[in-house]
């Protein structure tokens, strides 16, 4: 056994030391270039966007088969699951992104990054419009750029959805972006100071000290979770006149939140936020929203409820970019919840050059999960390997007149595998150190809840953080709030 022990230490060692390494020194690099040495064409993939999908792709792409672009406004991936950590500052934002001109340097063949947004796709003439926005020190260039490409992958993801209820766009923050969450602290903390200048009974004071999430999906119950763990552990002990007076309000318009959990689950958390002080309140369905107060329908009543700040989590709608594209391919696309893709992630209508993954899709059975758009990535980039070597086979056959029948049909059998997306599990942190976890292995599921939930939720999420950077500032911020607490100034 002591032998075993040995040999896992050592083989745990040197996976560390070569993954820091890789890590901290960029490959050389083959670069891109119009043909392969045997003089066939090299073709240009170009890649939308640098969130799970379009990062799980590059991650496991062989850039040295193609020229690959990507193409994305944000520079970084955001490990968005804990995002919700972040307004209050359990986690440090910078602690859960990751350059994506790092991830690029890692990769075998060379490849080319654009901060830009894909704004029109010729799908025709397999041609992109990009627009980038140049900072220069006072003034903001807007330079267009075109783009062809053989392969177009869409990772694009999706925008908060408001179901166009009235005044939400206007007067709620939203949780999906690093601004994001920079806005809701800055408003979170601008009331907190603001209501200390009030007196007790000045109405105004407790509209300010009203945080309202609407949502009782993951985002809204994680981040109404972390905003109390604020109040109770933080505010409480350096604000106690300010933190007795905050409340914290979780609207759901179903019967019961985080519903794709099992139902005991479900029962455990509803109890545990009403023991937190949460205010749950559910089949509450929002209908307006204005500068102070959200009104909403509950059980058949209109209600009002007066709020300092909202954090709206409904979940999510098409950006503008598949909106536009759905639009172009009216008779195919005839979705309005996501671009249709068939089981080889082929976007419906342009299947020959364009792939779609992750939050940017609709497909039954597919939920707009990390977990998806990640395994969606590693499969196109098997599918992209075995495009290549079809492509060399149909070149040689062309070329040599060799008679490669035979391999050719092997490959275009493998290709024609469908996606099949395993689920792992489902995993919600809902504060006081308490997580709700729902695991999935082969035919068996595993459900567990509480304190030893809350440290499987911990390991999970710091093992899928992308790179070992990240890993060890996220396990630093944990223990520094542990023994500090959470910073309260701006
Ligand atoms: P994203 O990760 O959203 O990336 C989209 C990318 O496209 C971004 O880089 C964006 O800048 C770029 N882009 C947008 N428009 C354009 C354009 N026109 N041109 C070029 N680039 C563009 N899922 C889980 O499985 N587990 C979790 O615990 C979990 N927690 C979450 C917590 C929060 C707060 C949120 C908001 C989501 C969470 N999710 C979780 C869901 C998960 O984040 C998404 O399913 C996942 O990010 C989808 O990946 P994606 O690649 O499709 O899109
Ligand atoms: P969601 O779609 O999961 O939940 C939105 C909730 O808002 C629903 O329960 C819905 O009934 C409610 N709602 C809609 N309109 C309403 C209204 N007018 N008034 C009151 N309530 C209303 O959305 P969420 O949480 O933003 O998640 C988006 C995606 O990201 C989901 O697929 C989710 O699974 C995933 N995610 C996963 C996480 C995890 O696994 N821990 C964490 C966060 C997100």
């Amino acid at each position: 056994a002591w032998k075993f022990t040995l040999y896992g230490i050592l083989a745990g060692t040197t996976y560390t030391v070569y993954s820091l390494y890789r890590e901290t020194n960029p490959y050389n690099q083959l670069p891109q270039s119009t043909t392969f040495p045997n003089g066939s064409k090299r073709k240009t993939i170009v890649i939308l966007g640098s969130g799970w999908g379009s990062i799980s792709l590059l991650k496991t792409l062989d850039t040295s088969l193609y020229n690959v672009v990507v193409v994305s406004p944000r520079n970084y991936f955001l490990f968005t699951p804990l995002l919700p950590s972040t307004p209050m500052r359990t986690i440090e934002l910078k602690s859960i992104t990751e350059p994506v001109r790092a991830i690029m340097r890692q990769r075998k063949g060379e490849v080319t990054y654009y901060e830009a947004t894909a704004n029109d796709i010729d799908i025709k003439n397999k041609k992109l419009t990009l627009q980038t926005t140049c900072h220069d020190d006072n003034e903001n260039m807007q330079r267009e750029l075109q783009l062809d490409y053989d392969y177009l992958v869409v990772g694009i993801g999706a925008q908060s959805t408001t179901f166009n209820i009235p005044g939400v766009y206007e007067n709620a923050n939203f949780l999906k972006e690093i601004s994001d969450s920079e806005k809701i602290r800055l408003k979170v903390l601008k009331n907190i100071e603001t209501a200390s200048f009030l007196k007790k009974d000045d109405p105004e004071r407790q509209r300010l000290l009203n945080f309202v999430v609407v949502g009782g999906g993951p985002t809204g119950v994680e981040f109404a979770a972390e905003l109390n763990d604020y109040v109770s552990q933080d505010l409480k002990k350096w604000l106690p006149d300010i933190s007795k007076d905050i409340k914290v309000t979780l609207v759901e318009a179903l019967p019961n939140i985080l519903n794709m959990f099992e139902k005991s689950l479900i029962d455990y958390t509803q109890t545990f936020l009403q023991k937190e002080n949460i205010d749950l309140k559910l089949k509450t369905m929002v209908q307006s929203v204005d500068e102070n107060i959200v009104t909403a329908k509950m059980d058949g009543k209109e209600v009002e409820i007066p709020y300092g700040v909202l954090v709206w989590a409904t979940g999510n709608a098409p950006t503008q970019l598949a909106k536009k594209m759905m639009n172009d391919l009216k008779e195919e696309q005839t979705s309005p919840r996501g671009l249709l893709i068939n089981d080889r992630l082929q976007m419906l209508g342009a299947e020959d050059s364009v792939f779609a993954i992750g939050d940017c899709t609709f497909h039954p059975g597919l939920f707009p999960t990390a977990q998806v758009a990640h395994q969606e990535g590693g499969y196109l980039a098997e599918q992209f390997k075995l495009l290549h070597q079809l492509d060399q086979c149909k070149w040689e056959m062309n070329t040599a007149n060799t008679d490669n029948t035979k391999e050719l049909n092997k490959l275009e059998n493998k290709l024609n595998e469908p996606f099949k997306y395993i689920h792992r599990g489902t995993l919600s942190y809902i504060g006081a150190e308490r997580a709700i976890v729902e695991l999935t292995i082969g035919d068996n599921k595993f459900k567990m809840h509480g304190p030893f939930a809350f440290w499987f939720w911990k390991t999970v999420y710091l093992s899928m953080c992308l790179s070992f950077k990240n890993r060890a500032l996220v396990a630093f911020d944990w223990c520094k709030t542990y023994f500090f607490g959470r910073d309260s100034s701006v």
